[in-house]
C-alpha cells in the first residue's frame, strides 16, 4: 500500500514571518492526521525559521528546487547539502515553471534527482503536457519521455523514496483540472513507464501524484482515484482552511 503524500508548493509567496504563521496554523488543523504524508515546500529563506516550527509535528519540510553540486562557484544555487542540513526532506524539482521560466531541461532534472537521493533526499519530479500538446493529442508521449528521461540510470532501489507528480501545465493556476479519470489514466501510463523502466514491483512502489488547480471542492474526486496516490497543491496550500480541506479529503 502506497502513503498518501499531499504537498504545498508555496511558490514565490509569504514572507518569513507569514510562513511562520501559516505554518503554525497549519500544525494546530492537521496535528491527528496519521495515515498520509504532508509536506510544505516554501520559498528557501523560509526553510530555517521552519524547520524549528515543525520540530516534533507531523509537517515534513519541502524545498521547490536546488543544483546537484554540493558546493562550489554557483552564485545563486543552493546544494542538496544545504537543504539536508535545514531539516528538508522532499525537494520538487523540474517543476513547469522552472522548465518553462527558467530553461530546465529533462538532463538537468536527471542531475538534480541522483544528486539529492545520494544525500538521502526525496525527489518529486514534476511532468506534464502542455495545452499545444494535449491538442495535438501528444500527452501521452511527452509525458513517458519526460519519466524515461528524468529517471534515467536510476537504481531500481532508490525509487521507493521518488515521487512523480503530474502536473499538466495548462491546468496551473488556471482553475482548471484534468477530469479525475484523466488524471488517472495519464498517471497510469507514468506507472507503466516505470515498470517498462523498471519492473512490476517498482511501478507499485514509485507514488505518483496529480497536480493542478486542485482545490478543497475536487480534491475528494480526484484522490480517490486509483492511481492517484496524493497532490501537489499551489494556490490552495497557501490559506490553512483550504489546504486543510485537501489534505482531510
Ligand atoms: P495550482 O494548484 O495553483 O494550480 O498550482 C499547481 C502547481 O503548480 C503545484 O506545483
Amino acid at each position: 500500500m502506497r502513503t498518501p503524500i499531499i504537498a504545498g508548493n508555496w511558490k514565490m509567496h509569504k514572507t518569513v514571518d507569514e510562513a511562520i504563521c501559516l505554518t503554525r496554523e497549519l500544525k494546530e488543523a492537521l496535528k491527528d492526521i496519521k495515515d498520509r504524508e504532508i509536506v510544505i515546500c516554501p520559498p528557501f529563506v523560509a526553510l530555517h525559521a521552519l524547520k524549528a516550527e515543525l520540530e516534533g509535528s507531523n509537517i515534513k519540510l519541502g524545498a521547490q528546487n536546488c543544483y546537484f553540486e554540493d558546493e562550489g562557484a554557483y552564485t545563486g544555487e543552493v546544494s542538496p547539502v544545504m537543504l539536508k542540513d535545514l531539516g528538508v526532506e522532499y525537494v520538487i524539482i523540474g517543476h513547469s515553471e522552472r522548465r518553462g521560466y527558467f530553461n530546465e531541461t529533462d538532463e538537468l532534472v536527471n542531475k538534480k534527482a541522483k544528486a539529492l537521493l545520494k544525500k538521502g533526499l526525496k525527489p518529486i519530479i514534476c511532468v506534464g503536457e502542455s495545452l499545444e500538446q494535449r491538442e495535438a493529442s501528444e500527452t501521452e508521449s511527452v509525458v513517458k519521455k519526460q519519466v524515461f528521461r528524468d529517471l534515467d540510470g536510476i537504481e531500481p532501489y532508490r525509487i521507493k523514496d521518488i515521487v512523480i507528480a503530474y502536473e499538466p501545465i495548462w491546468a496551473i493556476g488556471t482553475g482548471k483540472t484534468a477530469t479525475s479519470e484523466e488524471a488517472n489514466r495519464v498517471i497510469s501510463i507514468i506507472r507503466d513507464t516505470v515498470k517498462e523502466m523498471y519492473s512490476e514491483k517498482e511501478a507499485s512502489l514509485i507514488r505518483i501524484q496529480y497536480g493542478g488547480s486542485v482545490k478543497a471542492n475536487n480534491a475528494h474526486e480526484i484522490l480517490t482515484q486509483s492511481e492517484i496516490d496524493g497532490a501537489l497543491v499551489g494556490g490552495a496550500s497557501l490559506q490553512t482552511d483550504s489546504f486543510t480541506a485537501i489534505v482531510k479529503y
